[in-house]
């Protein structure tokens, strides 16, 4: 899809569909009452009777439109004009979501969006651009390559412009170049999440890392396979992947794009291809679903997919923990003893609790980039549902500093995390008989020890961990990887050069 921001003229302004705002109480943009003016039929009496009372979100397609050169009309609701005559960003996120599902049910492949003359509360005209490109770019996402055949309709716009004012369009167009870089990273998230555990393999992400780094400069990419990791004392990444006859990989990926003594930034993704529970297996109800706890790695990838779209000048590391959680004879079990990286030991409770058992080693093994920040992203665990739903992810750190940074990342990339504690007071639901700590701090606060356990391998840096259990991917009936948290980790990228 091709986005350009461009001072038109509505009235004249050929498209297949034109997409004007309206507010909450009657209220016209100033492109709705033209077209209401030049329209024989008068646009205020129409949205009478439609009962059309412009709330955010509310939308209302109009065709065979008169006196204006689009062929159809796309009414969208804001809510209401604070007095600035403004509109909450919620509500502007609202009206954008609304109308991009609405746009679903036309053919239209030519866009003329007329949200420039839009004033949103707190927020600029780049971001207003941003979200329209992101949100119509994922929308325009399908994962049908499994379908004998795939759906019919579907939405393929091809040119939209975002109509703004004449001081408007250099802002507009960052902000839709930014909007279309992230999604493309959301959709590569989404696509490798939606891949079936037989096909995504640790392996297979392995390839796909490598696939992203094809002919790019800026982007290199190291594979650590088993043999190395043992010889790293990876013991407790190891003793995941023991009972899978896949092989464990971990995936290193490194992007300069600053310059080379600069400290980088380190993405720590869990990459568990299929989470069975390993010897304390599963409950067989939802079980597939387990196919997506490698999200938080392929938010890693779609993230460095999208930097090599924005060239950001700053330094990146990636690091995937790659395994299978797999009950075959030589798997780890319960009451097992491992010796990590780090030197400390860990008795493994419960092999449900595998992800921090892969992600402790990542963690101290991207010590040696000597890192700025180093950032974890996992579908850790099943109290963060609980705690939290699906519209935050969880959010720790042992640096407040870091944890706003990225908590205000959240806000303005609409894709948002809450704050948990990182207190001491939970330190201790890990104490073991055995070793230097359980795997499992008991049912209470389940997200908060699992963080806890986290913590104990990064103590020598800067530090955040997303738990994004509940965001990666939806259930039921609209089944399948959001790409979360890509847009955060890239807003936190992108605010993190002016720093
Ligand atoms: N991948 C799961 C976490 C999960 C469960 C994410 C359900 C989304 C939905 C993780 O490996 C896991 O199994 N965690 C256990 C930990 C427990 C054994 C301490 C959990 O949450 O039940
Ligand atoms: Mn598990
Ligand atoms: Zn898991």
């Amino acid at each position: 899809m091709q986005y350009t921001a461009k001072v038109v003229d509505v009235i004249k302004q050929r498209s297949q569909c034109l997409i004007v705002a309206c507010y909450e109480g009657g209220a016209l943009s100033p492109s709705a009452s033209a077209i209401s003016a030049a329209d024989a039929r008068n646009l205020e009496q129409l949205l009478k009777r439609e009962n059309f009372q412009g709330k955010a979100g509310q939308t209302l397609l109009l065709l065979n439109t008169q006196g204006i050169a689009a062929e159809r009309l796309l009414l969208v609701g804001l809510g209401p004009q604070m007095q600035d005559g403004s509109v909450t960003a919620d509500n502007f996120r609202k009206a954008v979501e609304k109308s991009t599902e609405a746009l679903k049910a036309t053919p239209c492949s030519n866009l003329v969006i007329c949200f420039g003359e839009v004033s949103v509360s707190g927020k600029d005209v780049a971001w207003q651009a941003r979200q329209v490109a992101e949100a119509l770019e994922t929308a325009s996402y399908r994962f049908d390559r499994f379908k004998s055949k795939p759906a019919e309709v579907s939405f393929v716009p091809e040119k939209i412009i975002f109509a703004v004012d004449k001081k408007q369009v250099n802002a507009a167009n960052q902000g839709l170049h930014l909007g279309k870089s992230i999604a493309t990273g959301v959709n590569l998230a989404r696509e490798l999440g939606n891949l079936p555990g037989n096909i995504c393999t640790p392996t297979y992400l392995a390839s796909e890392a490598k696939r992203l780094a094809r002919g790019q400069t800026a982007l290199s990419v190291k594979v650590l396979e088993e043999k190395q990791m043992k010889e790293l004392g990876m013991g407790s990444l190891l003793s995941v992947s023991a009972g899978s006859d896949q092989p464990a990989k971990l995936i290193v990926l490194e992007y300069t794009g600053g310059a080379k003594k600069e400290a980088p930034i380190a993405l720590v993704g869990k990459g568990i291809t299929f989470d069975t529970g390993g010897i304390s297996l599963k409950p067989g109800a939802g079980m597939d679903e387990m196919k997506f706890d490698m999200c938080g790695a392929a938010s890693v990838l779609g993230t460095m997919q999208t930097l090599l779209e924005l060239k950001l000048p700053i330094n990146v590391v990636g690091v995937i923990a790659a395994s299978e959680n797999m009950p075959n004879g030589r798997a780890t079990k319960p009451g097992d003893i491992v010796t990590s990286m780090s030197g400390q030991t860990i008795e493994i409770l419960n092999t449900d609790a595998e992800g921090r058992l892969v992600l402790c080693d990542a963690l101290t093994y991207t010590e040696r980039f000597s890192p700025k920040a180093v950032i974890d992203v996992a579908t850790l665990t099943g109290a963060c549902v609980i705690a939290l739903g699906g519209h935050a992810s969880g959010l720790y750190s042992n640096r407040e500093d870091l944890a706003e940074a990225l908590l205000k990342a959240g806000e303005e990339a609409y894709d948002r995390a809450w704050q948990m504690p990182l207190w001491d007071d939970y330190q201790k639901q890990l104490d073991s008989n055995f070793a230097d700590m359980a795997n499992i701090g008991g049912r209470e606060g389940g997200s908060i020890t699992a963080a806890c356990f986290l913590s104990r391998f990064a103590k020598n840096f800067p530090w955040a961990h997303l738990d994004i259990a509940g965001t990666a991917w939806e259930s039921g009936g609209a089944k399948g990887a959001t790409g979360r948290p890509v847009s955060l980790l890239v807003q936190y990228l992108v605010n993190s050069q002016a720093s």
